[in-house]
């Protein structure tokens, strides 16, 4: 192979352009108005308050949506290496996530086989080629075979094969890792649908740099940490004092990508005009937000992406993983500054406005001063999310 053919196959431009993403979020994009042109539509939607308060309504989706359908879990960079494993504790159940040998993923339950001691805490990656048990060390491969057990002449009738690690079905595409919760259930993968899997591969999800990450606990129920990534209407309001002023108050070409959800916007200096010009940074006039059924959140910005798992751990508490990701390593004194100011900017931003509003709206909503919540027009994607979510719920 020629040189400049190896080049062009393995060095990824700095900046993505309009034709670099597909054909579906090209069409999309295509549809957005002029902001003169942007009506907004009236709209008549609402939900009871029962359905962020009420632990019936939060059993139902864990038993029905949760546990019986596979989840976003993390990012395939998480375990980038062959070798690497990291423990996932988000969703309340001790995990652990692997890349084995032969670069293939797997989620385990974080326990060890002879007393279900934890074999790995703390949540950074590491690279190890086995994982002893600090207990009475029994080792295991990163493909979760048990090796060897101490003094394993001790157990009469001992069959190494066994006792390999309990392991979750999961599944790896487009840069995420998926994985059903509860590893007795039927396996059911059908949210990973086809066109969100070539989006998030159109964003080179799968080759980005982690270039930071954080955990939030959060006191709200997770639809309403969710809300806010599935409407506009509080964009110019909440963080006027910050991003607001670089958004339009105008509805998303929204599209429903099997149970996902793709919204794409113009942002204020959006004119349809400047699609067509040659080399320009798509990310810097549009902006992509997308639900990954039922709680994952990806959302582009001109020189990143950020991507977050909302984990419910009770009717009204989230743990929230954020990520920030870039197309390259910060090597350089340029990128170093513009990534650490954004990444400071966009943490501030989600944390302490996004995820305040959450928590705040959460305190009234359990207040019972309503009894239901009310929906506009710049909201209408909501009541379209919950749409989907209740289609997963038996028949009330
Ligand atoms: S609990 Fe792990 S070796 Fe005993
Ligand atoms: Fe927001």
């Amino acid at each position: 192979m020629t040189k400049p053919a190896l080049e062009e196959m393995t060095s990824k431009p700095l900046v993505q352009t309009i034709n670099m993403l597909t054909d579906s979020q090209q069409t999309a994009i295509r549809k957005i108005s002029s902001h003169d042109n942007a009506r907004v539509p009236k709209i008549e939607a609402t939900r009871p308050v029962s359905m962020f308060t009420g632990q019936e309504f939060y059993d139902l989706e864990q038993r029905h949506i949760f546990r019986k359908r596979a989840v976003p879990l993390t990012l395939s960079m998480m375990v980038g290496e062959p070798d690497t494993v990291f423990a996932h504790d988000g969703y309340g159940i001790p995990l652990l996530v692997s890349r084995d040998k032969k670069g293939e993923v797997h989620v385990f339950l974080n326990a060890c086989m002879h007393k279900g001691a934890k074999l790995l805490e703390g949540c950074d990656p590491v690279k190890k080629g086995r994982i002893t048990c600090p207990y009475h060390a029994w080792t295991y491969g990163i493909d979760g075979k048990l090796l060897a057990a101490a003094r394993s002449e001790t157990f009469e009738n001992f069959d190494k094969s066994k006792h390999n690690l309990a392991e979750l079905p999961s599944r790896e595409a487009g840069g995420f890792i998926w994985a059903m919760l509860d590893r007795h259930a039927e396996p059911d993968f059908s949210s990973m649908d086809e066109q969100l899997v070539a989006d998030m591969a159109a964003f080179d999800i799968d080759s980005a740099y982690i270039y930071g990450r954080k955990t939030f606990h959060l006191d709200a129920n997770w639809k309403c940490v969710l809300e806010p990534f599935l409407e506009g209407y509080h964009v110019q309001r909440l963080h006027a004092k910050t991003v607001g002023p670089l958004f339009a108050d105008v509805p998303n070409v929204t599209d429903v990508l099997g149970v996902n959800i793709r919204q794409i916007s113009g942002k204020l200096n959006y004119t349809p005009d400047c699609l067509d010009i040659p080399n320009e940074n798509i990310h810097k006039s549009v902006t992509h937000a997308y639900n990954i059924f039922p709680n994952g959140v990806v959302v582009t910005s001109p020189y990143y992406i950020s991507v977050m798992f909302l984990m419910p751990t009770a009717v009204n508490r989230t743990t929230v993983q954020y990520f920030m990701l870039t197309r390259s390593p910060d090597d350089n004194e340029k990128a170093k500054e513009l990534y650490k100011k954004s990444y400071d900017m966009i943490v501030d931003v989600f944390g302490n406005e996004d995820f305040w509003a959450a928590q705040m709206s959460q305190a009234g909503l359990e207040s019972g001063a309503l009894d239901e919540v009310v929906y506009s027009g710049l909201e209408e994607t909501i009541p379209r999310y919950y749409d989907i979510l209740e289609s997963c719920l038996p028949q009330q």
